[in-house]
């Protein structure tokens, strides 16, 4: 009988939860056990596995967060540190492991990967901030979209009562594309990403001018959304927005509350296939992420004809890529942005 340890590592997600239950039940259903590894690297450091059941994950489904657990672990760095948790899991007898995560994640199998090349590990991209390359989707991102744009229409609410522009920050660590795809959704007015790399006088410049325009409108809400990634402070843009448009301004930082919530019906439905996919790639004794409709060529076919498998090295070049505003995907991501601002004229 074959046994695949699975963990979720990095920044929770929506829908982590939901992937380890369809592996779980995938697994089981080929005759396979599972092992749930706590609290990410850091358990697999301390040896804390589990065994699971799919009995035992079955309520997880609908579950925010991961109830595995999760960590930072910054001494998965160490070589030696990965050494011991290579040993553990050819001590416990491991034939595959499964990672659910973010970018620091698969960077981690990658590198757990080199000293185990006879255990395959396989990837599932998991992260609110969509940063990662070989997958047009990662899980939780469709949840913390929902979430941040039933917030910004909260707060456009308010904001309309008193005649107010809102900033509002959103998640996303170096990435724009939480911004960019709710402010869309959100009918906002105005985005501010690390990507569009504007300095703060360009900045306050557009952003007033927009405010003047919106005032001469009649409109009541100015509302703009900037990623956390964008560096300049939102002190700073508070107090140069300060003018003569008509508007107080006012600011919210989201922050972990887009992080949170029971996974939409796509994180779901995105993460129960990759799921599939990503057991049936261990059973295959195959290595590397699987990735939702990923725009990159050259992937190799899964059981989901949506899911492709890309090597750990090609999936971290390409993330590399994307953050620096070279991949096709942040191309595309700028210039759907500036369609949909036409189709939804703010
Ligand atoms: O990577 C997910 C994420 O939520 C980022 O958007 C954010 O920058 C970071 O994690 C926050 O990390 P922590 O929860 O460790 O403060």
């Amino acid at each position: 009988m074959k046994t695949f340890a699975m963990l979720t590592s990095g920044g929770d997600a929506p829908g982590m939860n939901t992937a380890l239950a369809a592996a779980v039940k995938v697994a089981a259903e080929a005759g396979a056990q599972s092992l749930g590894v706590r609290d990410g690297y850091r358990g697999l450091l301390r040896d804390q596995l589990i065994p699971l059941a799919p009995r035992d994950v079955d309520a997880y489904w609908q579950r925010g967060g991961t109830e595995l657990g999760t960590a930072r672990c910054p001494e998965f760095h160490d070589l030696d540190a990965r050494k011991t948790a290579a040993a553990h899991l050819i001590q416990r007898g491991v034939d595959g492991l499964l990672v659910i995560g973010g970018n620091g994640s698969l960077a981690g199998a990658a590198a757990l990967q080199a000293l185990i090349p006879d255990i395959p590990i396989v990837g599932i991209p998991a992260s609110i901030d969509n940063d990662l390359g070989c997958t047009s989707m990662a899980l939780g991102v469709d949840t913390a979209l929902n979430t941040i744009v039933q917030a910004c229409d909260r707060i456009s609410d308010t904001a309309r009562s008193h005649r107010r522009i809102f900033i509002v920050e959103v998640m996303g660590r170096d990435c724009g594309y939480l911004a960019m795809a709710s402010a869309l959704a959100a009918r906002a007015d105005a985005i501010i990403t690390r990507e569009q790399n504007k300095p703060l006088e360009q900045l306050v410049e557009e952003l007033g001018a927009i405010a003047k325009a919106a005032n001469h409108r009649g409109k009541k809400r100015v509302l703009i959304i900037k990623a956390e990634g964008a560096r300049v402070p939102l002190t700073e843009l508070v107090a140069h927005l300060a003018g003569d448009h008509g508007f107080a301004v006012r600011t919210t930082v989201l922050g972990h509350m887009v992080r949170g919530g029971s996974p939409s019906f796509r994180d779901r439905l995105i993460a129960g296939r990759l799921a599939f996919a990503a057991v049936r790639c261990l059973l295959d004794n195959q290595r590397g992420m699987v990735g939702w409709e990923p725009v990159e060529d050259g992937g190799a076919p899964t059981h989901d004809p949506a899911i492709q498998r890309f090597s750990f090295a090609r999936v971290l070049e390409e993330t590399q890529a994307l953050l620096s505003g070279t991949h096709p995907s942040t191309i595309r991501r700028l210039r759907l942005l500036d369609v949909g601002q036409r189709v939804l004229p703010m």
